[in-house]
């Protein structure tokens, strides 16, 4: 079973940015943690981080046909990314959205995911936790359906 992990615009600035908000750890921490985590559960992860929004949009196409599922914290184009939700329209995958903040407690713009009608399940204010913990929901959720 093979995950995309996908992070979006200024998310490579986490352990520098608003650390009061998003934590202390790095990026490349979070996807080190992630990967022992998908060791745990046999899962092969392809992390991709970019601050361009053609550029996830590149990946998801690229990747999509050989993956299953795909953790994604879209950042700020979460409330305004049409065409990142269009691409993860199209890889016809399940989707889970993770947020390090809680997106419903902040400003008033960020409460709008454009993402969330097409998520399966939005994970939000678990900090990088929440990440493990989509890689749990969505490696028991497609171990479930190939057991069927
Ligand atoms: C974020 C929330 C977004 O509103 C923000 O633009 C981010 C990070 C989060 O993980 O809490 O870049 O997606």
């Amino acid at each position: 079973m093979r995950v995309l992990v996908i992070h979006g615009p200024n998310l490579n600035m986490l352990g520098k940015r608003e650390k009061s908000i998003y934590g202390e750890k790095t990026l490349d921490e979070i996807n080190a943690l992630l990967r022992k985590e998908a060791q745990t559960l046999n899962v092969e992860l392809a992390t991709f981080q970019s601050n361009h929004e053609g550029a996830l949009i590149d990946f998801i196409q690229e990747q999509a046909d050989s993956a299953q599922g795909i953790i994604i914290n879209p950042g700020a184009l979460t409330h305004y990314g049409f065409s990142l939700l269009d691409a993860l329209v199209d890889s016809k995958l399940p989707v889970i959205e993770v947020h390090l903040s809680d997106i419903y407690h902040r400003e008033e713009w960020r409460a709008k995911s454009v993402i969330a009608p097409i998520a399966e399940q939005q994970i939000i204010g678990l900090g990088w936790k929440g990440y493990i913990n989509a890689l749990q929901v969505l490696a028991s959720g497609l171990k479930a359906k190939t057991s069927h």
